[in-house]
């Protein structure tokens, strides 16, 4: 039965510690659905057709098989509600199922990952977040975030890369000892 209401999301969200762990191979496919969903939701009306096209269940699943050691999750063991993907300084993916938006998940995962990166040696972590997608940037501002300006990123596609013109967030991340 889909979860609709504010209080049904309420009691489903309520019931998940929000314990960030590392993914499992079991829970690939439904992590590229939330991936796949998240990505249309935040994406396909304001990026591209051709990305769009290129954005698909497969590739999703592909990639995460890729970079699985990199992946951190919240939600029950193969019922993850979101993850959190790290690529050297970067704040690669933050995906949340829609079920689980504004309940702090999405919270949880930028702190465990804000702590990975500083623990690797990083100073300022970056992320790409795509022009017009209003939610994240306001998320990541109200994480401490900044927007340090406009750039071209490179996206990971099948066969390549697609050029694209985003939003450049930095987190300074050493505080005073
Ligand atoms: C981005 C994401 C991980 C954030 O998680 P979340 O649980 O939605 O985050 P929160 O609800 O804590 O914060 C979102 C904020 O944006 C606000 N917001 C919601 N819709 C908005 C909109 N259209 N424009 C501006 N702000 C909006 C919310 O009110 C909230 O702010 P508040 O806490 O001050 O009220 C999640 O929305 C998501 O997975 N989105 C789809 C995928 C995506 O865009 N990933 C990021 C790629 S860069």
């Amino acid at each position: 039965m889909p979860v609709t209401s504010r209080f049904q999301k309420r009691r489903v969200v309520g019931l998940i510690r929000m314990q960030v762990r590392d993914a499992q191979i079991s829970e690939i496919g439904r992590l590229a659905t939330i991936w796949y969903d998240g990505w249309q939701d935040a994406h396909a009306r304001i990026l591209p057709l051709e990305l769009a096209r290129l954005r698909t269940l497969e590739s999703f699943d592909e990639r995460l098989r890729v970079a699985l050691a990199s992946v951190r999750v919240v939600g029950p063991a193969d019922a993850p509600l979101g993850f959190c993907m790290l690529r050297g300084a970067e704040l690669y993916q933050l995906y949340v199922s829609s079920q689980a938006r504004g309940f702090g998940v999405a919270s949880a995962l930028i702190v465990d990952a804000e702590a990975r990166l500083g623990d690797s040696g990083v100073d300022t972590a970056w992320l790409a977040c795509a022009i017009g997608n209003e939610r994240a940037a306001r998320f990541y501002e109200k994480c401490g975030w900044h927007r340090a300006g406009t750039v071209i990123e490179h996206l990971e596609v099948a066969n390549g890369t697609f050029p694209l013109e985003v939003w450049r967030y930095e987190k300074y991340l050493r505080r005073a000892e």
